[in-house]
């Protein structure tokens, strides 16, 4: 697909706009009483907000762009397609990232949304409405909060590093046990290990300079797509657990400031084989 770059200005003021509108919308509903269904787990939760703000978004993007592809987690889990990704413009969405903090009105929650096109991130526009932060990247023009330029961390060694590593929704016992045994072995050899409960904002938190990594298993497409550009785009690094290419479609990641904490991690994890959106 060619790509224009005034049409790329175009999507990129439109994300920007509606992840603004989603971000109304969760804020309404923050604070009020919500109504929680579960999905795959007793801990995999969706609320109404989380449909809603995806209906909203979807019809939206259809209406100004017909020819552009959607895929959102909401209408994924809904009707249990695959997410098969093409040459054209596609908007991965996750109305709300960060569902269990939404239910217990805990503020780290997010709107994401990665535009690609010949199945590259070209545009990342991450949302934290409850804190007003805007996060936003186009490929190749650096990556901002509120139009402040993010730059990752100097720290090159694991030992002297802060990690991000998040327990996730799954429950499956073995799963589980692997998370654990994979924390215990980072936490040994670095300075502190920590999660927000939304991947969107962990990407965005190694992004800024605050942790050197976000390690994760189990995560979707619509986690991961728009936080891995703005990683990128601060000078971060984004790979699969094993340390080798990351596959967006394959469910495990690593975001790290540089390679060498990467390589560093990946020496310490016993792999967990989550399957494919
Ligand atoms: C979840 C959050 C969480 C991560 C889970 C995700 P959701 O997304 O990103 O941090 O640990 O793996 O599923 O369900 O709140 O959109
Ligand atoms: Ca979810
Ligand atoms: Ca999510
Ligand atoms: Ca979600």
């Amino acid at each position: 697909v060619e790509v224009l770059e005034h049409e790329l200005e175009d999507i990129y003021n439109t994300a920007v706009e509606l992840a603004r509108k989603a971000g109304e919308a969760i804020r309404e509903a923050f604070y009020k009483e919500k109504n929680v269904e579960i999905k795959q787990s007793a801990a995999d939760l969706v609320t109404e907000t989380d449909q809603a703000v995806e209906k909203m978004i979807q019809d939206l993007i259809m209406k100004k762009y017909p020819h552009h592809k959607f895929i959102g987690e909401e209408t994924v889990s809904a009707d249990g397609s695959a997410c098969s990704l093409t040459d054209d413009f596609t908007w991965i969405i996750d109305p709300v990232d960060g569902t269990t903090n939404f239910v217990h009105s805990i503020p780290e929650v997010a709107f994401s949304c990665g535009i690609l096109v010949n199945k590259q991130v070209v545009i990342g526009v991450i949302y934290v409405p409850i804190l007003d932060q805007m996060y936003t990247a186009k490929k190749g023009q650096g990556s901002f909060v509120n139009g402040k330029k993010l730059s990752v961390s100097s720290v090159k060694e694991l030992k002297s590093a802060a990690i991000i590593m998040e327990g996730g929704s799954s429950r499956d016992p073995d799963v589980l046990s692997t998370k654990i045994n994979n924390i215990h072995s980072v936490l040994k050899s670095c300075h502190g290990i920590r999660a927000y409960g939304s991947a969107a904002i962990n990407l965005c938190k190694v992004a800024s300079g605050m942790y050197e990594a976000y390690v994760e298993f189990g995560i979707h497409c619509w986690d991961i797509v728009a936080g891995m550009l703005i990683l990128q785009e601060a000078g971060g690094v984004n790979k699969d657990t094993t340390g080798e290419e990351i596959d967006i479609m394959r469910r495990r990641i690593i975001g790290a400031n540089c390679e060498n904490i990467i390589t560093e991690i990946a020496s310490k994890l016993t792999q967990i084989d989550v399957g494919r959106d």
